[in-house]
């Protein structure tokens, strides 16, 4: 068999974290052949830590600053740019017949998902969404379709703590190349896990955010898939845990939303325990960080040799940017806003205005009597 060469454009954190340590198992299967960034210091710190991970081939990896310079060099490539230049990098490489792994989320316009999903038709398009392989994802999933739950009535989603993921460009803060805040980045996750458990059939109820014009920090959102009630709260500054709830009629399952999940349980309505701990990863789900970007490469080099559907497709992406985009999109600009002392103090007192007084400035402290 030969091996599909490979290329990964854009070698910031995501990719040195999560793609190139996947990479020196695949032997035989994938072989990287490109590094392309626009910077070619990330490209090449991407190449010290392939060869330092062992990596095949690694003297005769080319290095680039854009796809069309090593065009000869890859079959297939790994996007991992900044969110706003999702589109823009993807459309050329399937123009040229090359195959694309997508980051998250697909675009951060429904127009571009969908003329990217219109495009993919014969290059592959893989979407990476590898919460999908986490244990306790699949085991959600596994309790879902198997009606073990009964009727899902209810989920609960909680995610935030301080941000704690380093880039190597402003990619995340900045609006113009993050397209959003929490919502974009961590939300497109959790959307594609609703989405995968529940169906595509969603409203958004009600959805707030603390962007100001900016990123979001905090993003609420209220959605119905079905008759299901979903509350997602997400957070870069707030800790409030990793967790996940779903409330069936038969019973309930809950789960660590980060990897490894940490401790899950599932008790039914009349309060027997039926499982608590850890989940085991039931392939395709993985056990090992590295193993899940690498799993995700041998499914996506299995699709393009046409031998296995993707774990997650374009219409998987395209779903993800929708929802967002209705979150971002729907009620009014006052509806969206989230309450914040300093900016909405009418909406925090049930629609009255409170009342202002001028600031002294600090008071001196008083002394304890
Ligand atoms: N799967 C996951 O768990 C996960 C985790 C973090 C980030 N991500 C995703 O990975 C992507 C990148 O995030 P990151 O944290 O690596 O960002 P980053 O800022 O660390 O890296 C982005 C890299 O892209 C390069 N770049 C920018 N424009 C380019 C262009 N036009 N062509 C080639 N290279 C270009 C930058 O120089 C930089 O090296 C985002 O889509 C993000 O959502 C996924």
């Amino acid at each position: 068999m030969t091996p599909i060469r490979l290329a990964i454009v854009g070698c910031g954190a995501a990719a040195r974290g999560c793609h190139v340590p996947a990479l020196p198992p695949l032997v035989g299967d994938l072989q990287l052949t490109a590094l392309i960034d626009r910077d070619p210091r990330q490209a090449r710190a991407a190449l010290d830590l392939y060869r330092e991970l062992g990596g095949a081939d690694a003297d005769r990896v080319v290095i680039a600053t854009d796809p069309a310079e090593a065009a000869d060099a890859f079959d297939a490539a790994v996007v991992v740019v900044p969110h706003t230049l999702h589109a823009q990098s993807v459309e050329p490489l399937l123009a040229a017949g090359k195959h694309v792994l997508l980051e998250k989320p697909m675009s951060t316009s429904a127009e571009d998902a969908r003329r990217l999903a219109a495009r993919a038709v014969t290059p592959v398009l893989a979407m990476a969404h590898p919460r999908r392989l986490f244990p306790a994802y699949a085991w959600v999933k596994r309790l879902i379709d198997g009606g073990d739950l009964g009727e899902v009535v209810r989920v609960d989603w909680a995610e935030g703590h301080p941000y704690a993921w380093e880039p190597v460009t402003w990619s995340m803060f900045d609006r113009r190349l993050a397209g959003g805040g929490v919502l974009t980045d961590t939300g497109s996750h959790v959307f594609d896990t609703l989405l995968w458990w529940l169906g595509p059939d969603v409203e958004v109820v009600r959805y707030e955010d603390n962007s100001l014009g900016g990123v979001e920090t905090d993003a609420s959102s209220h959605l119905r898939f079905g008759s299901v009630d979903v509350h997602c709260e997400c957070s870069r500054l707030r800790d409030l845990g990793i967790s996940c709830k779903v409330t069936g009629t038969k019973a309930t399952v809950t789960i660590g939303t980060d990897f490894p999940a940490g401790e899950c349980s599932l008790i039914t309505a009349d309060g027997v325990e039926l499982h608590r701990g850890d989940v085991d990863g039931v392939a395709p789900a993985q056990d090992e960080w590295e193993l899940l970007f690498t799993e995700q490469l041998v499914n996506f080099a299995a699709a393009i040799r046409g031998t296995a559907q993707v774990h997650s497709g374009p219409e998987d992406g395209v779903r993800v940017v929708e929802l967002i985009q209705d979150c971002y999109g729907g009620g009014t600009a006052d509806e969206r806003s989230a309450p914040q002392p300093w900016t909405n103090a009418r909406r925090r007192c049930g629609g009255r205005p409170l009342a202002r007084r001028p600031y002294r400035g600090r008071q001196p402290a008083r002394a304890a009597s």
